[in-house]
């Protein structure tokens, strides 16, 4: 019989910085919901890749002095690049798109002529707000305080000849879709897109821009390029072969059964994209759904804010098993997520360590230390073992309810109340109890049992988060690659008395606290820094200042007669300076984090000595003295400006 197919996509990521735990979380996210219908028995198509055009990557290559050829490759295939991480994190996707693919950019060409030739692409000009970062256009009423509302950043006005394509026309079936199917989840999303953007009015969308060259040619008419959205969305039918002989799967798997985005692209999805789709006379995606963000301390995760966090430190130091699970297990899908080191561990030492680590232990130690290895044919059970038993049989099911609405983390809920179950079951059956009794062997034998299948069931419905760990559990409980299948995931007795067991390593060892989240905060903290630019300017000023106003400022040579540390001032040194003119000057300078009073005594400064008098911590400060100022590892760094101390104190500095 043909297997039934499940088409399922990760959005493509913008390879224009480093990838972060946020976009880990969607890929993760992808992933064990293609491993879960794997495990169903579907053939599965799992597609991820990258989205490559664009003015903010011609800005960054031009930034960082390469092609924007070579500064997506890096990104992507580079080390510690997208690709590594995906092989890192087990992603197990069928096909990567890229799409400065050659077959890609010529399918867009014919789609966006398509468009064009039906009569919804026309050209026209383009007045509005542009928000390069987002690489969205914006209408007026769109913005937010006058900011882009997806990103809060500037935009900028954005003027020129353009195609349009006519959304406009597509509001109403929009609508339809969105509010009588099942089309977008969650439900709330729905309503976010209709108060939003479906009842303002939707206007026509602006698909090609003039005012840069990297993206896919407009072939018809040169100087445009293809809008990177539409260039972008159709990926998801380009990477089966729609429009190209690279690949043959599009009449299998088109239309997908759900696009996982993240919210801020919900609109992308379920707006633009069906109209275009229907514009094309194509299938409409089952479904999209639109998952929450990661934030940390509150506010989404980015680069430029300096707070994102490595999934690469954190798989490296707890193991790509224990970062998947805490994803899933932690936040739900559909909402917003706050992210914390101390959740991390706590996540790993609960669930991981104490529940499914200890259990699995606990019940390997015991079947070697009483049995050998090996249980003796197990007799019939007892009414004490009924709930665990009623509970581990019917986990599948309740699983399945909840992966079906791709909500992992209920699904993950439901296996670690059996797997708690579980635990209390060895403390109510008391094992160690049991086994000083010869004639109790048998009844100890079947607790170890009940224990071993609890373990297969769980463990076989764990493989799409966590399975490099399922294969040594069932390595240590001697289970076969049948005995972990969906069907033997409903059946209660598939595992043989007589399998083999042994206690292996500790599949998830307990972490200390305390100690790690010091460890973890020092290494990401120097890693941070690690990132940071190694040395940054203030930017020079461009107004220009009129020669006679520069004149006006007196500098003079300066020496240290005495320096000391201002009373209950952190920063503040107060200097005694000899200016020349037989009267001591007093300046205060906020510099004590730089330089100590006694290292100063009897150097020759510059000062700015015509500067009307300030009072700091009570005291008067007489002028300025000047420094070298600059950033270095996002550590501020300061130098006073010293110089010969054969120049005599009071000569004018010009
Ligand atoms: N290139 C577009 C997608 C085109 S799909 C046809 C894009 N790329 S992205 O790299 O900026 O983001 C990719 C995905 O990562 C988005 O779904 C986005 O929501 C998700 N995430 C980025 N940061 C995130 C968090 N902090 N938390 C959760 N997901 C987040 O958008």
């Amino acid at each position: 019989m043909e297997k039934e197919r499940f088409y399922i996509t990760t959005p493509i990521y913008y390879p224009s910085d480093k990838l972060h735990i946020g976009h880990t979380y969607c890929t993760v996210a992808t992933d064990a919901t293609a491993r879960y219908q794997r495990l169903k028995g579907k053939d599965v198509m799992f597609l991820t890749g990258t989205d490559e055009h664009g003015q903010k990557i011609e800005d960054k290559a031009k930034e960082a002095g390469v092609t924007p050829q070579q500064f997506v490759d890096n990104i992507v295939d580079g080390p510690k690049g997208i690709r590594d991480l995906w092989k890192l994190m087990n992603i197990s996707n069928d096909r990567f798109i890229r799409t400065t693919d050659e077959y890609h950019v010529a399918a867009v060409q014919k789609i966006f002529k398509k468009m064009h030739d039906n009569g919804d692409i026309y050209k026209g000009k383009y007045k509005g707000k542009y928000c390069k970062p987002c690489e969205s256009f914006w209408t007026e009423s769109q913005l937010k305080d006058g900011k882009c509302p997806d990103c809060g950043r500037e935009v900028q006005d954005a003027e020129e000849e353009a195609y349009f394509f006519r959304l406009s026309k597509y509001a109403d079936k929009v609508r339809d879709l969105l509010e009588n199917t099942d089309f977008l989840q969650p439900r709330t999303r729905v309503n976010e897109m209709i108060h939003n953007f479906i009842d303002p009015g939707l206007e026509d969308l602006c698909v090609s821009r003039t005012s840069f060259t990297w993206g896919v040619p407009v072939d018809f008419d040169p100087g445009h390029v293809v809008y990177v959205w539409v260039d972008a969305l159709f990926n998801y039918t380009t990477a089966l072969g729609f429009l190209n002989e690279q690949y043959h799967d599009y009449d299998k798997y088109w239309p997908a059964d759900v696009h996982f985005v993240g919210k801020e692209i919900v609109r992308f999805h379920s707006i633009i994209w069906p109209a275009m789709l229907m514009s094309m006379e194509m299938p409409l995606p089952k479904h999209v759904y639109g998952h929450g963000w990661l934030l940390l301390d509150g506010g989404k995760m980015s680069k430029s804010k300096g707070n994102v966090v490595d999934p690469y430190l954190l798989a490296e130091r707890y193991g790509t098993d224990a970062l998947r699970f805490f994803l899933l297990r932690s936040f739900p899908f559909g909402q917003d997520g706050n992210f914390s080191n101390e959740l991390l561990i706590q996540c790993i030492n609960t669930d991981l360590a104490n529940d499914l680590g200890n259990l699995l232990s606990r019940t390997a130690a015991m079947v070697e230390k009483y049995f050998d290895g090996q249980l003796p044919a197990v007799q019939e059970e007892d009414p004490m073992d009924g709930e665990l038993i009623a509970m581990a049989s019917a986990l599948r099911d309740k699983y399945e309810a909840q992966m079906e609405k791709f909500q992992m983390q209920n699904g993950l809920e439901e296996t670690f109340k059996v797997i708690s179950r579980a635990n209390k079951y060895i403390d109510e059956t008391a094992p160690w109890v049991l086994a000083k009794d010869e004639a109790k062997k048998p009844r100890l034998a079947r607790v170890m049992y009940n224990l071993l299948e609890t373990l297969r069931i769980c463990g076989t419905l764990l493989l799409p988060f966590t399975p490099d760990s399922c294969a040594k559990i069932f390595d240590q409980i001697g289970a076969s690659t049948e005995m972990t299948d969906w069907e033997a995931a409903a059946k209660w007795g598939v595992l043989p008395a007589a399998a083999k067991v042994h206690k292996g390593e500790n599949i998830f060892p307990r972490i200390d606290v305390e100690k790690e989240l010091q460890a973890l905060d020092a290494v990401q903290e120097a890693a941070r820094r690690e990132n940071l630019p190694a040395i940054e300017l203030e930017p020079q000023l461009t107004e220009k200042v009129d020669f006679d106003t520069f004149c006006k400022s007196d500098f003079r040579a300066v020496k240290v007669k005495a320096c000391e540390a201002v009373k209950k001032s952190e920063k503040l040194l107060k200097f005694t300076l000899d200016d020349g003119t037989g009267t001591d000057r007093q300046i205060l300078s906020g510099i004590h984090k730089w330089y100590q009073p006694e290292d100063l005594v009897g150097k020759t400064l510059v000062a700015i000595v015509n500067l009307p008098p300030r009072k700091m911590m009570g005291q008067e400060s007489n002028g300025m003295l000047i420094s070298a100022v600059h950033t270095e590892k996002g550590e501020e760094c300061l130098h006073l400006l010293m110089v010969d101390d054969a120049i005599p104190a009071g000569a004018k500095m010009c």
